[in-house]
């Protein structure tokens, strides 16, 4: 069985990918901080910034495959540190990169839409990447670290949203979190972007590292909606009070600078797999499914589980 090691197992798309790629492959997540028992797939423990970490955990897991999900992914954390964010986001992915060539594994780098700088939107993977803050600069770099490091890296710029184990690292779970307890929130309505449901996306990487593709690949909703325009879909889709949600204008309030319009063409991927992507509606359909099924519960109870530790 393909054995696949995914950094960043405790995160938004690690621990969604994780669980999505556990029902046909061997699975072993890296986790930072987090001490986790019982996510139904092997852990192991790893700060990948030490200088012989990163080797240590290929020596010792042996992937066939390794996909790259551990980022500094606040924007404004990035902006304050931004010496960590150039080590964890540009440096540290060029290492893994370096090592899983010279072991010929398949690798694949998930980096980011805030590549560009969002005057025109509707990005094409050979659009030339200007970013506008930190967090972007880092991941416009680890790209190219990346690449250049194995040539046959697949590097993933999505954007997504879902059920996370914290409960607060997707946008989605930010108008829930807020709309449930009642609390007014600002919807933006001049910043565009076409977010994928996480759990579609891990289907879509699986696939990716499953076939003989490499480069840079768009990979997110087939639409695209105002952020505020997200809140309110998010709303409805719950039954909360849509009401809550006040549309105003980004203010960054002296954190990172924000992009207006951050979507990002599809075509190639689509045709590349032989599938559309899903809309932000099928994937907010999805995502109440999945709230109905008890799987927020679960992903949340492996936090409980965390604390007890
Ligand atoms: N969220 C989005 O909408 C979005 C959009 C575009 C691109 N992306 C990209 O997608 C990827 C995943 O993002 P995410 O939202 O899932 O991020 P996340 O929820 O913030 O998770 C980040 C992961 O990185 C791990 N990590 C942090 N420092 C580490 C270290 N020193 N050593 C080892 N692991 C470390 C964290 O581990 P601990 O929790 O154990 O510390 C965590 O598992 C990132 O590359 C991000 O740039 C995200």
């Amino acid at each position: 069985m393909t054995r696949i090691l995914i950094t960043g197992a405790s995160g938004l798309l690690g621990i969604n990918l994780a669980l999505e790629a556990v029902a046909k492959y061997d699975v072993v997540g890296v986790v930072h901080n987090a001490e986790f028992r019982d996510l139904g797939f092997e852990t192991i423990q790893a700060d990948l910034l030490e200088p012989d970490a990163i080797t240590a955990v290929l020596e010792q897991t042996k992937p066939d495959w390794v996909i790259n999900c551990a980022a500094l992914a606040n924007l404004d954390t990035c902006e304050r540190q931004p010496e960590l964010a150039r080590r964890l986001n540009a440096e540290m992915p060029g290492r893994l990169a370096a090592e899983a060539g010279k072991r010929k594994l398949r690798f694949m780098h998930i980096s980011t839409d805030a590549v560009f700088d969002g005057s025109k939107g509707n990005y094409r993977e050979e659009d030339s990447p200007s970013p506008i803050n930190v967090y972007g600069r880092t991941k416009r770099l680890s790209e190219l670290a990346a690449k250049s490091a194995h040539p046959g890296t697949i590097i993933v710029r999505p954007n997504f949203f879902g059920w996370s184990i914290a409960g607060n690292r997707s946008l989605a779970e930010f108008f829930y979190n807020n709309l449930v307890s009642g609390k007014p929130v600002q919807g933006f309505i001049d910043r565009l972007f076409c977010p994928i449901l996480v759990n579609d996306l891990a289907a879509v990487l699986l696939d990716m590292l499953a076939s003989n593709l490499r480069g840079i690949w768009h990979v997110a909703a087939s639409d695209s909606l105002t952020k505020f325009e997200f809140g309110q879909a998010i709303a409805k889709r719950f039954g909360l009070d849509p009401d809550l949600i006040k549309s105003a204008a980004t203010e960054t309030n002296g954190g990172a600078p924000r992009s207006s319009n951050l979507t990002l063409k599809t075509s190639k991927i689509a045709k590349a797999i032989g599938r559309r992507m899903p809309t932000v509606a099928d994937g907010i359909e999805k995502l109440f499914a999945l709230h109905e099924s008890g799987y927020r519960a679960r992903l949340q109870s492996l936090a409980a589980v965390r604390e007890a530790v």
